[in-house]
């Protein structure tokens, strides 16, 4: 009998259009996320589960699963959601979808930060509500990226491609901080610094890391006033990398000048946060990689994934712990 596969959502069709050439696959048929309990319930008895970000996958979902489990593809690149460890107990194999949205993050980083620095929400909002009375040699201005100082904390894939988009800016300065210093950072001169030093000289500070134990809550008041007061501030990695009840103060007490956000705490942030009365934060809903040919590629790769695992073969991008 074919294997069975169980997907968390509706997702673009490549992925389960391939999963169906082999298995016999359920589908939780909604753009809206699954419950919990219905989770638990609907993956009883699988061999391969397709989920996402917004899945919880720890020990209660693999013993809801049970021993037929051999692998898990979540459709992201992210896998802070998945206790790899509980997974590795269990012989569980997880991937992943590295590469194929790298580019779309990138573009969405720099989207962020240019809508942040030059205040296109403060822009949009005056042109709308009428409060744009004429042309003003000191309104709405920012810091442009000509000469600046780009700081990147986490110079993997990401990182590494939001640099390279930058460079035409005519940024002077890269300059990062990882657990190790990147090869691939020197063929566009980046410098490998201490954290402090990155978070002191950047004009632009670009979080691009993981979120794991180092990282959680790192971007927090200490950091904060550690950087510039004119500095802009982007996250597009997790919202748990950052303190957001310190961010909030930073901003409104100008240790920061702005921020930029694709990621928050929780998600969706509620309407009643204080940071969307901010004009200096601009928030957007966890975008980065939507574009259609990500999504499509990350769907595919999530499929081909969950495939190999499902006969024992090499997982195309695999994680383990
Ligand atoms: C998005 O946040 C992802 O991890 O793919
Ligand atoms: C701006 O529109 C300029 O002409 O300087």
């Amino acid at each position: 009998t074919p294997p069975k596969v169980f997907i968390t959502r509706r997702v673009p069709d490549r992925g389960p259009a391939l999963l169906k050439s082999e298995c016999t696959v359920t589908q939780w048929d909604s753009d809206e996320p699954i419950s919990r309990e219905e989770l638990l319930s609907k993956v009883q008895g699988v061999d391969g589960l397709f989920c996402l970000l917004t899945e919880k996958i720890d020990a209660e979902l693999l013993d809801a699963a049970g021993p037929n489990l051999k692998v898990v593809g979540t459709m992201s690149v992210g896998y802070d959601h998945v206790d790899l460890v509980a997974c590795a107990e269990r012989g569980v194999k997880v991937g992943f979808t590295p590469n194929v949205l790298t580019s779309a993050v990138a573009e969405l980083t720099v989207s962020l930060l240019l809508a942040t620095s030059r205040r296109l929400k403060e822009g949009i909002r005056a042109v709308e509500n009428g409060s744009w009375g004429t042309w003003k040699p000191m309104w709405l201005c920012g810091p442009g990226l000509d000469g600046s100082t780009v700081g990147i904390i986490g110079m993997g894939r990401i990182g590494m491609a939001v640099a390279r988009c930058l460079q035409p800016f005519g940024v002077a300065r890269f300059v990062y901080s990882d657990f190790d210093e990147q090869p691939k950072a020197r063929d566009i001169g980046a410098e490998f610094l201490p954290l402090d030093e990155v978070i002191a000289s950047a004009d632009f500070l670009l979080a691009c890391c993981a979120l794991t134990s180092e990282t959680k809550g790192m971007f927090n008041m200490d950091l904060f006033k550690k950087m510039k007061n004119t500095a802009v501030f982007i996250n597009t990695s997790r919202g748990g990398v950052v303190q957001q009840d310190d961010l909030y103060k930073a901003l409104v007490s100008g240790e920061i000048a702005a921020a930029g956000l694709d990621v928050t705490t929780p998600e969706p942030l509620p309407t009643n946060s204080p940071l969307l009365k901010l004009d200096n934060c601009v928030i957007l809903p966890h975008i980065a990689s939507a574009t259609h040919k990500a999504r499509s590629a990350m769907s595919e790769l999530t499929a081909k994934n969950i495939l190999a695992g499902l006969k024992g073969q090499t997982i195309p991008s695999e994680i383990t712990a």
